[in-house]
């Protein structure tokens, strides 16, 4: 199987149809961070199953996101992505669920307010339940097991059992997927992001929290403002609602092939397992699988950019996977790390602005800062976290191109994963309530820290969250268009 040759022309009838793929034909490639199945047969049987089942998105909705994405790569909003590291199965229940939409429409209306822009809200969940990993096995006590790989694949229990890579986990992936999805879809639907009702976004354990304080001072504002409006102009309805969208890690192959369908009156294949599937770093190589499969499909695709990706490397890599320019196709999510993002970042910038390529440039400044204590958690340092965020918008500043978005790993759950913070969380706070099963999240506090943090790098002198209470009317006609 060849890669796509690279054709700078644009072809319409050409970009919609993919030559010498199939949603198989990664498979000639090298997949890295595939478990090994002993039970060759079971697995394809459960495939066989898998692809007889109902898909969790549709085209319509994968295609309004591109559009969406276009717009912020236009400047005209940001992106807000952000959920779990993991999810796990155990976890698929109504309070975790809610708890994380709270926290991401908590952050998206400081940054509608702040920004004076739409927030484009995608959720990393419903889906996301394959992990990739550092190393294939674990050693505990003398004793190896393979690693645990997320719940889509094996359980996180340090047995031969749980540790198995059992194919029967790619269905109960596709069924907590479809119960996150209809939750979130029946919640949105039902009016829980209902902006003149910020109160059904409250967290019952932050009620003391000091930027809850002033979150919840804003919020007023814009809901006071709301109403108003709707005494002078009658309802509103229409400015009320938020859509929300679902993104995942696209790693695990085999159940991604599952879920890549054919939809009638549109061309191509589509994953409709996710609105916006990612590459994550280690799968991003040229001629990998991963890469080979995310060519073929017409979803918006993002990939995972770290401090090692070389610019000309970086360029070939977006020859293939967005060959004819297609706008709000491609997002690159750089996470180089709080000391590599001002070496790493620039060349990475220039060059693709200088090739003329269209991207979306999204910041994680979570993945390149996580390190381990001396106790044995995996933690990340919230100065880290900020320092490269902050770092990031001045780079793209100086550099001409615009950061359009960031990627976060957060939970409404309350957590003392990374430290620092409003609260200044130390090494010790860790082990109050460590949860994560993999990656280290940002708790309430620290996710809404970072959203009043973006609002000021974003060039808005006159944002003062000490003051959002006040002058809100003369901000409501940018929010009430954002929204
Ligand atoms: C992740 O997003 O959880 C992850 C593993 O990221 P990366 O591929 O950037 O390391
Ligand atoms: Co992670």
């Amino acid at each position: 199987m060849t890669t796509a040759t690279v054709n700078a022309q644009h072809h319409p009838v050409d970009a919609l149809q993919t030559r010498d793929w199939a949603p198989g034909s990664w498979r000639q490639r090298t997949a890295l961070q595939h478990p090994r199945y002993d039970d060759p047969e079971e697995l394809a049987h459960v495939g066989e199953r898998l692809s007889q089942l109902p898909p969790l998105v549709t085209s319509g909705e994968v295609l309004t996101l591109q559009h969406a994405l276009a717009d912020a790569q236009e400047g005209r909003s940001f992106l807000l992505q952000g959920g779990d590291c993991a999810e796990a199965f155990a976890d698929c229940n109504s309070e975790t669920i809610s708890n994380r939409l709270k926290v991401l429409l908590q952050m998206s209306m400081v940054l509608v307010h702040g920004l004076k822009q739409p927030v484009l809200r995608v959720g990393r969940f419903a889906g996301q339940y394959a992990k990739p990993r550092s190393a294939d096995t674990e050693t505990l006590d003398g004793v190896t097991l393979p690693c645990f790989r997320g719940d889509m694949v094996n359980g996180v229990a340090f047995t031969p059992q749980a540790r198995r890579a059992d194919p029967q986990r790619l269905i109960q992936a596709h069924a907590c997927s479809a119960l996150t999805m209809n939750f979130v879809r029946a919640l949105i639907d039902g009016g829980f992001a209902d902006l003149r009702h910020p109160e059904y976004w409250e967290l019952a354990w932050v009620e003391h929290a000091p930027l809850a304080v002033e979150y919840r001072r804003m919020l007023a504002g814009i809901a006071d403002s709301m109403r108003f409006m709707e005494t002078l102009a009658g309802p509103i309805d229409g400015c009320a609602r938020v859509d929300f969208f679902t993104s995942h890690e696209a790693l695990l192959l085999y159940y991604e092939e599952t879920m890549t369908r054919r939809v009638p009156r549109q061309q191509g294949w589509f994953n409709l397992s996710t609105h916006f599937p990612w590459i994550g770093m280690r799968t991003a190589a040229l001629d990998g699988a991963h890469v080979e499969y995310f060519r073929g499909i017409r979803n918006p695709i993002g990939v995972k950019v770290g401090p090692s990706m070389q610019p000309d490397a970086l360029l070939r890599l977006i020859d293939v996977l967005n060959p004819h320019d297609e706008a709000g196709r491609l997002t690159l999510i750089h996470r180089m790390g709080n000391a590599h993002v001002a070496t790493g970042l620039p060349p990475l910038l220039r060059t693709v602005r200088a090739a003329g390529r269209r991207v979306l440039w999204v910041a994680d400044p979570m993945h390149g800062n996580t390190e381990s204590t001396a106790s044995g958690y995996k933690t990340r340092r919230f100065d880290n976290i900020r320092g490269e965020l902050e770092q990031a918008f001045d780079i793209h500043a100086a550099e001409g191109t615009r950061l359009g978005g960031v990627h976060l790993e957060l939970t409404g759950e309350d957590v003392t994963e990374c430290t620092g913070g409003a609260r200044a969380l130390d090494e010790k706070d860790l082990s109050r309530a460590y949860k994560s099963m993999v990656d280290p999240r940002l708790n309430y506090e620290q996710s809404l820290e970072l959203a009043m943090l973006i609002v000021r790098k974003s060039g808005r002198p006159d944002f003062d969250e000490r003051v959002l209470g006040s002058g809100m009317l003369k901000s409501l006609a940018p929010v009430a268009a954002a929204v």
